[in-house]
């Protein structure tokens, strides 16, 4: 018997933790890559510090992609394939990232509720943000991929905790999810594949807060950007968005152009394409 269990240490201790959610690189993941136009990874936010890359995995398949600040605890952007949806009911758990806790737990997304009844005494929320960060603060959780891009369920996996961020109620739920449908209208009408990619950029010191804790950065502004291809995967079209996170609940629609200099006053280091050639045939 101990001979046994000394087997399976050895084993479990040398699985490779290639195929779970958090992954080194999103090239681990060859599903992973299928979320970025032509398998490229933009630039934006890789040298985040304490930066993760989330597979993110619901029922055993790959859903969307997430480079997650787990000094913030909110995404640095969230990118997808836009997917026509004929609607669906509310996801009502929310999700959060087994993974972050512990590299050797499932590679699946889980309940949070559920996940802390299974590990009881262990914290969740070391390295990201829980469900209760959110109550009574003020603040929605806001959808950075939006469930309304998706069939279930691919829609259900948006409703995780590090595909969400605190937006203001006012701008969640009327001038961006106003651009959201607008951007589902030219998705369906125009576009054979749209590639998404949606961002937050945080703030210097605006948190939800906690028990005196700094719990969840509320960002100053969000932002999205998106790449339109024909049914040769020639791209046709492109643009985006920036949104200030308050009630003055406005989007400013951009170029491609202009929003790399809007997040070039983001960074220090080269902001890069945020897609393959700028999106550009
Ligand atoms: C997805 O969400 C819908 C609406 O709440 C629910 O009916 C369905 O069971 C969920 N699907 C999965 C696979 O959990």
């Amino acid at each position: 018997m101990q001979a046994l269990a000394a087997l399976c240490f050895l084993v479990l201790a040398h699985l490779p933790h290639l195929r779970g959610d958090v992954v080194g690189s999103f090239q681990d993941v060859p599903q992973c890559l299928d979320f970025f136009h032509k398998g490229t990874v933009p630039k934006w936010g890789e040298a985040t510090p304490g930066a993760a890359r989330l597979c993110q995995r619901f029922h055993n398949s790959y859903h969307f992609a997430t480079l997650y600040d787990t000094h913030h605890r909110i995404a640095v952007y969230s990118a997808y394939r836009f997917q026509t949806s004929n609607g669906g009911g509310r996801e009502k758990r929310w999700f959060v990232e087994p993974q972050l806790v512990d590299l050797s737990w499932g590679a699946d997304m889980k309940d949070g509720y559920w996940l802390g009844q299974d590990h009881p005494g262990v914290y969740l929320g070391e390295r990201q943000a829980l469900n209760e960060d959110y109550t009574h603060s003020g603040y929605d959780r806001g959808h950075l991929n939006p469930n309304g891009h998706h069939p279930v369920p691919s829609r259900n996996a948006t409703f995780t905790l590090t595909n969400v961020v605190p937006q203001n109620p006012k701008l969640n739920q009327n001038a961006w999810r106003i651009y959201e449908s607008q951007l589902t209208d030219l998705f369906n009408a125009r576009c054979a594949q749209a590639y998404v990619l949606v961002g937050a950029i945080p703030s210097t010191d605006n948190w939800i807060v906690k028990n005196n804790v700094k719990r969840v950065n509320i960002p100053d502004y969000l932002w999205n950007a998106y790449c339109c291809l024909d049914n040769n995967g020639r791209p046709i079209h492109s643009g985006g968005a920036t949104a200030l996170n308050t009630e003055q609940n406005r989007v400013d629609r951009r170029t491609l152009a202009d929003l790399k200099r809007f997040l070039s006053q983001y960074t220090n280091s080269p902001e890069g394409e945020l897609f393959l050639n700028n999106c550009e045939a």
